[in-house]
């Protein structure tokens, strides 16, 4: 039977420490399903589609991963897709205790679910996409944080705001 795997996030923008994650985990589930959530919410800095765009590019060596978008629940979403598992990344101690409370909480909501924490490599243990697109904003240099395809669009993205 196939495992698959949920990878949910804002991913605005995408950096490498998500596509480490990405990595990682389609070594180790069958199909891995990197999920972002439509949220306008959250003022993003790029649409959904730029970030499904940056995702597929970036993810095509893997032939084990899609991209997909998804609102409401998490849960939903996952069992919608058969999904077993929640893939999320922790970086410090300070992620914790939100991603303790979110995974209790999808937990509750579907205890079929189980959440999967793995850490990326230790280069990207600070790397976040609020301080990348704040380093940005603020003339920084984000090289060998993102992507070079992100580096280029986020100039670009933030040359227009
Ligand atoms: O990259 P992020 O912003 O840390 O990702 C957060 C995300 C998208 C995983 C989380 O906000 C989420 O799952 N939202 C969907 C709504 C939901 O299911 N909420 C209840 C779970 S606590």
């Amino acid at each position: 039977m196939q495992t698959i795997a949920i990878y949910p996030g804002t991913f605005d923008p995408l950096t490498n420490g998500h596509l480490d994650l990405i990595a990682r985990g389609a070594k180790i589930f069958d199909e891995l399903v990197v999920a972002i959530l439509r949220n306008e919410e959250k003022e993003p800095l790029f649409t959904v589609i730029d970030r499904v765009e940056m995702l597929t590019e970036e993810t095509r060596e893997y032939s084990n991963v899609r991209i997909a978008t998804f609102d409401g629940l998490l849960v939903d979403f996952a069992r919608e897709l058969g999904a077993k598992a929640v893939l999320r990344g922790i970086r410090a101690i300070s992620d914790y205790e939100y991603e303790f409370q979110m995974a209790m909480m999808n937990r509750r909501l579907a205890p079929e679910l189980e959440t999967i924490f793995m850490m990326p490599a230790e280069k990207y243990s600070y790397v976040s996409s609020r301080l990348v697109k704040q380093v940005v904003h603020l003339g920084g240099s984000v090289e060998g944080l993102v992507p070079p395809l992100v580096l280029q669009r986020l100039k670009a993205r933030v040359a227009e705001v």
